[in-house]
């Protein structure tokens, strides 16, 4: 453990014991949640994948590419990850964090580059505003490299947490192959998602998000777009996601049983911008603790990450994003579309991630 014995250290351990916000969570005016938006209706597609092996499977493809270009989210029902697998991740990770802080910290570590590592808000190394939420972030492919550094304390932690990464990898690969085929990314070719990942890995988090006394000043997670290539999210009861959609914020309401799946930066480049990394952010609740279970599918950290050739024509575009990719040379000269993205590996776009904390600038 790097972390002085210091107590309080996390903010569920504050939390607890305030009656507001210290000063270093609360957020310029311009800068805040808008909790009311928890009741708006619009929210993003629910895809059913049980279609997917019958004679429906071209109108969910539609469905997904529907999603992924117009909202970069989704959420899926009948996705193949038992229940019980499910319910027992949840719970093993409530009891997690419910363990006395003494227990919790033994894993703390503000080392990014940590495989398995709790940690609180998003980036204590380099953010100038903190965020209401404490998370243990673990690797997970393959399982057998990290399990002996998982904490080890609920004894069930290991086995359960393997049993789900091991179920949602195999939905993610799933998800991949879909996502592929309604980019146009070309069907078993090398381009296709998957294939351009290297050895892929696999990264979770589970956040815990503590009732907040003044939840309309901080955030849990500010605005930002994920680094990797897909994640799918399993929430709680307990609704706090947002997502910016047509200029505005839409609450994602969470669904028993369904995962929440969305578009990230190496998806977005992938496919030369005709899908979106897009904008969202995790608001905290003045009465209610909640919990969310993101895995992050990534490249390897050597894989060389950039626009595939697509099947269809792209119209090029003007957007600029990141300013680690300058608009460069045609990548498909046959159909005269441009490659939005300079290629690069993922290691150099992961570490610029952390390095930005979540900073305004995604804006
Ligand atoms: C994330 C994230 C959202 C949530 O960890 O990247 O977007 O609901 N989490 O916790
Ligand atoms: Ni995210």
């Amino acid at each position: 453990m790097e972390a002085s014995a210091t107590s309080k250290l996390l903010v569920s351990d504050i939390a607890s014991s305030v009656d507001h916000v210290p000063s270093n969570y609360v957020r310029p005016i311009s800068d805040r949640p808008n909790l009311s938006i928890e009741t708006s209706g619009d929210s993003i597609p629910m895809i059913d994948l049980q279609e997917l092996h019958g004679p429906n499977r071209a109108d969910v493809i539609y469905q997904v590419a529907h999603a992924c270009a117009s909202y970069g989210f989704f959420q899926i029902k009948n996705h193949g990850v038992p229940e019980k697998t499910i319910e027992r991740m949840m719970t093993v990770a409530r009891e997690f964090f419910r363990q006395p802080e003494s227990e919790r910290v033994k894993h703390y570590s503000a080392d990014t580059k940590k495989t398995t590592r709790l940690s609180t808000s998003f980036n204590v190394g380099s953010e100038k505003v903190s965020n209401w939420r404490e998370f243990l972030r673990l690797h997970c492919l393959p399982i057998e490299d990290f399990i002996s550094e998982w904490p080890s304390s609920p004894v069930s932690f290991r086995e359960v947490t393997a049993e789900y990464a091991t179920s949602v990898r195999a939905l993610v690969l799933v998800l991949l192959e879909e996502i592929s085929e309604s980019v146009g990314l070309a069907k078993d070719s090398d381009c296709k998602a998957s294939n351009t990942l290297g050895k892929h890995s696999q990264h979770m988090a589970l956040n815990y998000y503590p009732p907040c006394p003044q939840a309309d000043l901080t955030f849990g997670l500010p605005g930002h777009k994920d680094p990797n290539l897909i994640s799918a999210l399993l929430q709680d009861e307990v609704s706090g996601l947002q997502v910016f959609k047509d200029g505005k914020w839409i609450a994602v309401h969470p669904v028993p049983n369904t995962f929440i799946v969305n578009v990230g930066d190496q998806m977005q480049v992938i496919s030369n911008d005709k899908y979106k990394s897009v904008l969202h952010r995790a608001v905290v609740n003045s009465d209610k603790e909640w919990i969310s279970i993101p895995t992050f599918y990534c490249p390897s950290l050597d894989a060389v990450v950039g626009p595939q050739p697509m099947a269809v024509p792209v119209t090029p575009l003007s957007y600029t994003w990141v300013r680690l990719c300058p608009q460069q040379e045609l990548i498909n000269e046959e159909e005269e579309s441009h490659a939005v993205y300079r290629s690069f590996t993922y290691a150099e776009y992961y570490e610029k991630f952390w390095d930005r904390a979540l900073a305004i600038e995604l804006y």
